[in-house]
């Protein structure tokens, strides 16, 4: 009689938020490349024709639960979660409005926390991870952003509490931290933000990285490979961190 050939586990899900962005996309296409199936969810379409899209709103608690019914009607499982979509805003305290404050807030961190909190039972059954875009403005103050620092400060600390909280339950929870990423967000950015000079806006960002002339902003891809580096079994030791990607940006004064 022939031999059975066994069956081959099914690959594992990620669902990743942002995905029609520089960093979501570049971490779509990574846990692809992995042979991982992948949930894409954003506002706006992904051009990512081999995973499912998950078109959502995550200012919507409603949208989050539905987002996770449907990776898991879809896959049936999710092995990893990663956190990042999310939106910038800079500008002068005194101005701030409270559109401004809550639209950021509801993307950065509600969206984030309440689409974990509908995860949190499949990675549990599947003893998952979960990887939050936080930022070097999540760990030290940037002057002019202070409603952005105040979103992802949130972020980079519900992450410690949430590993405590899901470590009995064998779920691992980190923030990578990165400092300025050459995505649309970055052009955005400069465009909204840099007057009528943009590049001259990136050029006061690079100027700040102690790499001096040869300073360089960080790639999406690079990005990713840390977060898949973060959601692999050699990783078991990692949870609760807020793991830097930024030249050395927030590691002191130069
Ligand atoms: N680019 C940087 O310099 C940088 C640096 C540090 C941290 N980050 C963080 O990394 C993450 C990804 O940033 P990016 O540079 O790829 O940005 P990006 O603008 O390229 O992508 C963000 C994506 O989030 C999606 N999004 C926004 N609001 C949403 C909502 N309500 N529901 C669903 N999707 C929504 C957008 O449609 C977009 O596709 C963000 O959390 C950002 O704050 C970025």
């Amino acid at each position: 009689m022939a031999a059975m050939t066994p069956l081959p586990a099914p690959a594992p899900v990620a669902l990743v938020t942002g995905a029609a962005g520089g960093i979501g996309g570049a971490v779509a296409r990574r846990f692809l490349a992995g042979g991982w199936r992948v949930a894409a969810l954003d506002l706006r379409p992904a051009n990512l024709p081999d995973a499912h899209p998950v078109p959502a709103d995550l200012t919507s608690v409603a949208e989050c639960h539905r987002a996770v019914e449907d990776t898991v009607a879809a896959f049936g499982r999710i092995d990893a979660l990663v956190n990042a979509a999310g939106v910038w805003t800079e500008g002068p305290s005194s101005e701030t409005t409270e559109d401004e404050w809550d639209r950021v807030m509801a993307v950065n961190l509600k969206g984030l926390y309440f689409l974990t909190s509908a995860a949190i039972p499949h990675l549990t059954t599947t003893q998952g991870c979960v990887v939050n875009l936080s930022s070097d403005a999540g760990i030290q103050g940037n002057a002019g952003a202070a409603v952005y620092c105040a979103s992802k400060g949130g972020v980079s600390i519900l992450t410690k509490a949430l590993a405590l909280e899901l470590a009995p339950q064998g779920v691992r929870v980190n923030a990578v931290c990165p400092g300025d990423v050459d995505t649309p967000m970055l052009a955005g950015q400069a465009a909204d933000f840099g007057g009528d000079d943009p590049q001259a806006y990136l050029d006061r960002l690079r100027a700040g990285y102690p790499q001096g002339a040869s300073a360089r902003f960080v790639r999406p891809d690079e990005v990713a490979e840390l977060i898949w580096f973060l959601c692999q079994p050699h990783a078991a030791a990692i949870t609760g961190a807020n793991l830097s990607i930024d030249f050395g940006l927030s590691a002191g004064i130069t």
